[in-house]
This record gives structure tokens, sequence and C-alpha cells, in this order.
């Protein structure tokens, strides 16, 4: 079997129609912005940024914009009822809207993905301040989900124009988690949907299928799921796509379906240098993590072989190990972070290895199971 790394194309810089630099910003549309910005202020240890509002002539919604390391995370809430924002928010509860991705020239991302059959969600649009010039288009993509394009080379505020600075001298003290930049994202589509969304990132993006999971591979007793990586070009940017897949009980895609009314983001992974450290922060700010039974640690060393860390502190705080043919990997799932359950985080810590943690999906989806049924929804 191929590795990861193998299967990325070797030049793909050169015959990328578009070239991406990664994630740029994801953007939350939620009930109640100001408060959710604390939440990821407190709990997950981001720093104010940025605010639009009608004190900056937006008159229908505000945004408050948190950042930690590389991570760019935009909270926004309308102003108003009729607005496509509440609509959107009365349908899916909070959740992710856009999956905003950095490019080198955001008119050329549109004209090339829009070519080749990508749906306009904004057509190029030239933002002006005194900080200088951004531009931003867009696509549709799964749901009522969108991917922007940000050119922001020759922009120099503190996000994008329109955004004032936000410094609450509150969080001048506070700590950050030591989360890094978004690892992957993955997206829950409907029945028998997974392989029309790997073909829109495949023709309509460039991406590639680099890992794929069956049934066979994703099972419980009770339920089961489907799961293609895609990648782009450089591997930057990964997009696992999840449907599930006939079980004797409901599978967690279709809690998620039922709960976001169609399809959306399921998780966000972020990445950490340190995954023993930012959890032990994490926990005591008040995130909550699934558990997994604690027999997963009886023959860990066995499974996936040495490692630098202790098991003790892993196994204290519920940290999942996998190896592939790479390097290994330790990743942690929260549980929701609304009231639905439908979003959730992953913190994810590489130590060479570049898959999604396979070893690890049939302890992990036994933990969301014990929830599911918690929630009467198994
Ligand atoms: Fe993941």
């Amino acid at each position: 079997m191929l590795t990861v790394t193998e299967k990325l194309p070797a030049s793909a810089a050169s015959n990328d129609f578009l070239p991406l630099l990664g994630t740029d910003y994801v953007e939350f549309y939620v009930g109640n912005a100001k408060q959710a910005a604390h939440y990821y202020i407190n709990a997950f240890g981001f720093k104010p940024l940025a605010y639009a509002g009608p004190e900056t002539d937006l008159k229908d919604r505000v945004s408050y914009v948190v950042c930690q390391h590389k991570l760019l995370f935009v909270l926004t809430t309308p102003l108003k009822a009729d607005s496509a924002i509440a609509a959107h928010i009365s349908k899916h509860g909070d959740g992710v809207k856009v999956l905003a991705l950095r490019v080198e020239d955001a008119a050329d991302a549109w004209k090339q993905t829009t070519l080749r059959g990508g749906s306009s969600y904004k057509e190029p649009q030239y933002l002006k301040d005194s900080f200088g010039e951004a531009v931003i288009s867009g696509i549709s993509t799964y749901g009522d989900t969108v991917h922007l394009f940000i050119e922001r080379k020759n922009y120099r505020g503190a996000f994008l124009p329109g955004y004032i600075e936000w410094a609450p001298s509150f969080a001048a003290h506070l700590a950050d988690t030591g989360l890094l930049y978004v690892d992957h994202c993955v997206g829950n589509v409907g029945w028998h949907q997974m392989n029309t969304w790997v073909k829109f990132y495949e023709d309509v993006m460039g991406f590639k299928n680099i890992l794929s999971f069956d049934d066979a591979d994703i099972s419980t007793e009770y339920s089961a799921l489907m799961s293609k990586v895609m990648s782009n070009g450089n591997g930057f940017v990964k997009f696992p796509i999840n449907e599930p897949a006939e079980g004797k009980k409901k599978s967690q895609v279709e809690e998620y379906l039922d709960f976001y009314n169609g399809e959306g983001v399921q998780h966000i992974a972020l990445a950490t240098n340190d995954i023993v450290k930012t959890v032990k922060d994490l926990m005591t700010r008040g995130v909550e993590f699934l558990k997994v039974p604690t027999s997963y640690y009886d023959e860990l060393l066995d499974r996936v072989g040495k490692i630098d860390e202790d098991t003790a502190p892993l196994k204290e705080l519920g940290i999942l190990v996998d190896r592939d043919n790479e390097g290994y990997l330790l990743q942690l799932f929260s549980k929701p972070v609304q009231d639905r359950p439908t979003l959730f985080f992953e913190i994810i810590q590489r130590k060479g290895a570049k898959s999604f943690g396979k070893g690890n999906f049939k302890a992990l989806f036994e933990a969301m199971e014990f929830e599911q049924g918690l929630r009467g929804n198994l």
C-alpha cells in the first residue's frame, strides 16, 4: 500500500490550477457571537483580534474574530430576524458556514473553480481600507457550507477591510493553549453522497483522494460509516468526507444529519506540538472530551510500538495513539461544542504520521455511541 505522502503529486505546485497557501479562517454562524467569543478565548485559549458590527457600519450582523498562532475563527451573529444568517442558525443551530482558504489570486481561484463547474457563492470582491486591499471570492460546497478564497498579500490590517482591531484588556493576561493551525476539516454528507463530493473536490478544486475507509474499517457492533480523505496538491488542506453506512442502529453521521438538518462540517482538527500540555489546559478551562474505556491502554505499546510520551498522562487524559508507515499520531476528540450534537473539535499531534487514526476508530466510535445513547439517539 502506498503511504499518504507517496500518493500526493510530487510536482503539485507547477500544475495546480488552484494553489492554496492553507486555511485562512473558519467562520461560524452562532446565536450569540459575543458569548461564543468568550468561550473560544477562555476555554480554547484564543486571543481577541478584530470586530465588525454597527459601530463599523455593518448594520445587519456582528462578527468577532479570535486567533491563536495560525488559527483564525470568525463568530458571526445576525442582528435582524429576516436574514440569511438567521435562517442558517434556525435550520442548523450553531455551526460552520465558511471554510476560507488562503490564495495568491482570489479572482483566478474563482475563475478556475467556476469554470470547472463550481457554483459561485461570491464573485471576486475588492475590499479596501487604509491598511490596503484584500480580494475575496467563493464557491458553495456540501450543504449550506461555502469555501471563500482570501487574497490578503496587499493587506496589513488586523483581519480584513471593514473590521477594526479588538483588543479588550480582560484578555491581555490570558495564555494560549498551544493550538497552532487547522490540520483537517471533516464534512458529513448524506446517504450515498460521498462520491459526489469526492468528485467535486477532484474536478472543481483539483484535490486528490489520498485515503479511503469503508464500512469494514469504520464500524462498531451497532453502526458504520464510510470516509474518503481529499487533499489539495501541496497537502496543506485536507478534507475528509463521511457518509453514513448501514448498521444495526443509527450511525453518528445520521445523528449529525438529523440535528444539523443536512450536510455540514462535523469536526475541525486543531494541531498542537504538545498534546498532553494542551489537553490538560483545555480540560482545566472547561473543554469536555470523549473518554474511551481505560482498557484501551492495556496493550497500547504492543499496538503502536515505542513512543516518546509517558503512557500515564495519556491514559489519565484519554489521549489516543495510532501508528502508520511514516510515524505515529496522538489525538483526542471533544464533545459537541454547542447544544445540538453536531460540530466538535479534534486535538491532534503528529509525530511523522500523515494518516487519521484508523486504529482508534473503533474505540472512538464506541465512545461516541455511548454519548449518543445518553441522548436517546442511538
Ligand atoms: Fe479527524
